[in-house]
């Protein structure tokens, strides 16, 4: 199939662009490089022996999106771009929404006017909130969203739904069908050590840290809080090898060519490990240290967050087959290869 890749030189879109073209389909990328490199996409390109067609190219200018998205008549898009900050969606609200919001609404409108009305969209497992119940399944309700970037996921979401409920009502001859896929912690690279999650100043999100600790850039690890009702105190997540994240997206094209309409799907291992478990596990396999000291809990934070991810074997056939011991290597690889991210 050919498919529109948006936010394709990113870290997850990256990863997804290899698994895209391994599977045989036609990636074209868009991406205006505000939080990436396209460096990331020669790099690809080293992996898989193909071309990347790369356009840079902001989401919110309709005519040149549109330009695109005429010259290639696409299949699908795979809707990766947008600001992902939680921090910083905080403080800036208006650059977040403006962004994520009008971008994807621009996007949308683009598509349909070429009649490309399929979608793969990154939503996130934030949109839950604080879960009544572990192991969260589809059929949790969405929770409160604590910061602008969770809301921007949560919104589109309604977005999209309502845009597909809408061509059903109306018995569109040719509807919408959206996918969106709920990520839970993605982190992990590509094994080639070449790629891989790059943030920018001061890492928000555990692995990053730890692997800047392990690295020697950052001193010492701070954990949020041990005193949560976990087996060990600190917070337990559901992290997934971000190739494994990357493999979804080409199976859930399936659901896109069975004319799905709507379908959510949880990406994460269903496994959660605390903080203090990923700590071990990555020093264990890389026979590194990594310094920590306990902190107050992190605003906004929650205790548990862990996937049901049954529904995406069932219907699509995919589940994770990467564990800790995989994520734990291969983010340290990339780390400790590229100490300075995509600087060359
Ligand atoms: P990333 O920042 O590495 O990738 C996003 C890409 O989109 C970047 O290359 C950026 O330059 C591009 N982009 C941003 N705004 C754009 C615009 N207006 N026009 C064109 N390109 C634009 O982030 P990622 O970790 O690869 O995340 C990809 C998607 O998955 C994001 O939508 C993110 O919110 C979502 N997501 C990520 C995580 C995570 O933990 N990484 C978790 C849940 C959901
Ligand atoms: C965060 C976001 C979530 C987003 C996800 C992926 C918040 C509140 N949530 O999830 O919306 O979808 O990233 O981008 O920001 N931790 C430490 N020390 C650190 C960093 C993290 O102890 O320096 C702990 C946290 O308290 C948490 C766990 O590690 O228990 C994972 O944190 P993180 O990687 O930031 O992901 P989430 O908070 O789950």
């Amino acid at each position: 199939m050919k498919i529109l890749v948006t936010g394709g030189a990113g870290y997850i879109g990256s990863h997804t662009v290899i698994e895209l073209q391994a599977a045989g389909h036609d990636v074209v990328v868009v991406d205006n490089l505000v939080n990436s490199s396209e460096i990331a996409l020669k790099r690809v390109e080293k992996i898989t022996g193909k071309e990347i067609p790369f356009y840079k190219v902001d989401i919110r200018d309709r005519e040149s999106i549109d330009r695109v998205v005429h010259q290639f008549k696409f299949g699908c898009c795979i809707h990766f771009a947008g600001l992902k900050a939680v921090g910083e969606s905080v403080f800036l609200p208006w650059e977040y929404y403006n962004n994520n919001i009008t971008g994807t609404l621009v996007l949308l409108d683009v598509l349909k006017k070429n009649s490309c009305k399929n979608i793969i969209f990154s939503s996130s497992a934030t949109v839950y909130g604080n879960p009544a119940v572990v192991p969260i399944t589809e059929e949790c309700p969405k929770g409160e969203c604590t910061n602008p970037y969770g809301q921007t996921k949560s919104m589109l979401e309604q977005v999209m739904m309502d845009m597909q409920k809408a061509d059903v009502v109306s018995s569109d001859p040719n509807p919408w069908n959206i996918v969106l896929l709920r990520y839970f912690n993605p982190i992990g690279a590509h094994k080639s050590g070449t790629i891989g999650e790059n943030p920018n100043g001061v890492p928000n999100n555990l692995m990053p840290y730890i692997t800047q600790v392990a690295v020697g850039k950052l001193e010492r690890l701070g954990i949020f809080g041990c005193d949560y009702d976990t087996p060990d105190g600190t917070g337990v997540r559901d992290y997934i090898h971000v190739v494994d994240l990357a493999r979804g997206h080409v199976k859930s094209l399936k659901a896109i060519e069975e004319k799905c309409g709507v379908e959510i799907f949880n990406l994460g291992t269903g496994v959660g490990y605390s903080v203090l478990d990923v700590v071990k596990a990555f020093e264990e396999e890389n026979g590194v240290k990594v310094p920590y000291v306990i902190k107050e809990r992190r605003a906004g934070d929650i205790a548990e967050c862990y996937s049901d991810p049954s529904k995406a074997y069932e219907k699509l056939g995919w589940k994770a087959e990467y564990g800790i011991v995989e994520m734990c290597r291969d983010s340290w690889k990339w780390q400790k290869n590229n100490p300075n991210g995509f600087e060359e």
